[in-house]
């Protein structure tokens, strides 16, 4: 760990106890995606380090952290009407200290906004500055100040840093941070700063580690890992740090996201054919069915492309899912032009859609791009769209009754009180069992499918 960093640590844990006694407690909720949950993960690694436990809500929280998410409007929204409603409780508990960090705070706007109209808040800091945590806290804690923190991309340093890991069968382990694509609708690029690959060494020795501590899902994530490799100094690109992966021995399954069509390639695929420990299943997020609609989104492939490579992956791996996300009403996509991404939709068959409205996204290209298509209007083609998905999934879910699938157990649905388990395609499936089961691998019977759902008997249970 960072030296400096350390020695925070140790300070801080000091000033937390004068402020809080013996048995303080922190809070945090992290919003968005997988690697907003990484990132959460490291930040309450740092702060148990620090000494605090972890309450269950805000209300008997020292220390409270909302770590935000940008990617769309209502995101936003929800992340300041939350932190607005604190400010009551604030009043009651001067003493306790609120934080807002991620991808939100790294925007001026909001910073500015959380600086002016929300005085209870803290401290503020971005994606890139986890390890500063203890450093502001220690400013907060001392001088009373208020600590901002914007821009400071120092990914290097978060290396070594302690994870509090929210799971002990599925881990997240970022392969690399940022993004360079700047697809036009997309914040991400301004908020989480230019893409870096974390050294291949360093990956590989977390996901042994973990395999090693009997976590039986490790999940790659980048917001294009396809494009892992680039800037360092091994000659490494993402299915060579996955062949690297594949070689740890052990009971485990290794999953990746997100891949970005543009870079994705035969050799990826090749190395998920020859690997033992990668299902067949892969996330690749087409926007749109449109050429023009995804030149305007400055997505670098055409449909045909898409498609090509769906082809290619199938050829290898017959038995391959995919999944994927879409964007409904980009600015100037016409109706007709949506009939292409359902007919995409219809042509490969994705066995589960994440669809998202277009949001318009402040700084952005495609903000200050004509939109003539009313939101109503949106919210139809919408509903049209999961009708059709609607169809498709259950056809899906068809095909795989009769089968016997290797599932790991990941809850228990708490309306059914079945067990919910994933297949390696990344379909789930229901099915009775005790709490036991949760966090292991267990061989499943498929017996039905219900609509997009998936019913099974463990094998040892029929
Ligand atoms: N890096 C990933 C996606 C990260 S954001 C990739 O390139 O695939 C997750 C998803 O949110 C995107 O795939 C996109 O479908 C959606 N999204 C991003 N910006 C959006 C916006 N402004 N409006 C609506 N959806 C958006
Ligand atoms: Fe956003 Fe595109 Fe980067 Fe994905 S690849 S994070 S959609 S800019
Ligand atoms: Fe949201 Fe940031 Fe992820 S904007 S989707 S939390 S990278």
């Amino acid at each position: 760990m960072d030296q400096q960093v350390a020695e925070q640590l140790r300070e801080a844990g000091i000033r937390i106890r004068e402020r809080w006694g013996d048995s303080p407690l922190a809070f945090v909720r992290t919003y968005g995606c997988q690697q907003n949950v990484a990132d959460g993960e490291k930040i309450k690694g740092l702060l148990a380090e620090m000494g605090f436990g972890f309450a269950e809500g805000p209300e008997e929280a020292d220390f409270l952290l909302f770590n935000t998410c940008a990617v769309r409007e209502h995101a936003e929204d929800r992340v300041f009407g939350n932190v607005g409603a604190l400010k009551n409780l604030k009043r009651r508990r001067p003493e306790m200290v609120i934080a807002v960090c991620g991808c939100m705070t790294e925007q001026a706007h909001v910073a500015e906004r959380l600086q002016k109209s929300f005085p209870f808040v803290n401290m503020v800091f971005g994606t890139g500055a986890i390890h500063r945590l203890p450093g502001m806290l220690l400013e907060v804690l001392g001088e009373g100040k208020r600590a901002f923190l914007r821009g400071c991309q120092e990914e290097a340093r978060l290396e070594g840093l302690p994870v509090r890991r929210d799971g002990s069968s599925r881990a997240w382990v970022t392969a690399m941070y940022g993004c360079d694509n700047f697809c036009s609708y997309c914040i991400v690029p301004y908020v989480r700063g230019r893409e870096k690959s974390r050294e291949p060494g360093a990956v590989v020795a977390e996901c042994r580690e973990l395999v090693e501590a009997g976590f039986k899902e490790i999940t790659l994530l980048g917001q294009n890992v396809n494009s892992y490799g680039k800037g360092l100094s091994a000659p490494v690109n993402f299915a060579g740090l996955l062949r690297e992966i594949d070689k740890i021995e052990g009971d485990y399954r290794i999953r990746f996201m997100t891949s970005h069509p543009k870079d994705a390639s035969r050799e990826l695929f090749e190395a998920m054919a020859q690997s033992r420990h990668i299902p067949h299943h892969i996330h690749l997020p087409f926007q749109s069915g449109n050429d023009r609609v995804l030149k305007e989104m400055n997505r670098k492939y055409t449909r045909e492309k898409y498609l090509s490579l769906i082809r290619a992956a199938r050829e290898l791996m017959p038995d391959i899912t995919f999944t994927t996300d879409v964007i409904i009403g980009f600015p100037g996509e016409t109706y007709e032009e949506f009939q292409d991404t359902l007919s995409l939709i219809e042509e490969v068959e994705f066995v589960n859609l994440f669809t998202f409205i277009y949001s318009p996204r402040k700084g952005t290209k495609a903000a200050g791009m004509p939109d003539p298509v009313p939101h109503e209007e949106k919210t139809k083609w919408f509903a049209e769209l999961l009708r059709v998905q609607e169809g498709i999934a259950s056809r899906n879910c068809q095909k795989l009754v009769g089968t016997r699938q290797r599932v790991l157990v990941e809850h228990m649905n708490e309306k059914t009180g079945l067990l919910q388990g994933r297949t390696p395609g990344s379909l789930t499936v229901d099915f009775p069992g005790g709490p036991e089961k949760i966090g292991a691998f267990t061989e499943v019977q498929v017996t039905e499918a219900k609509g997009p759902a998936l019913r099974g008997v463990e094998i040892n249970e029929i």
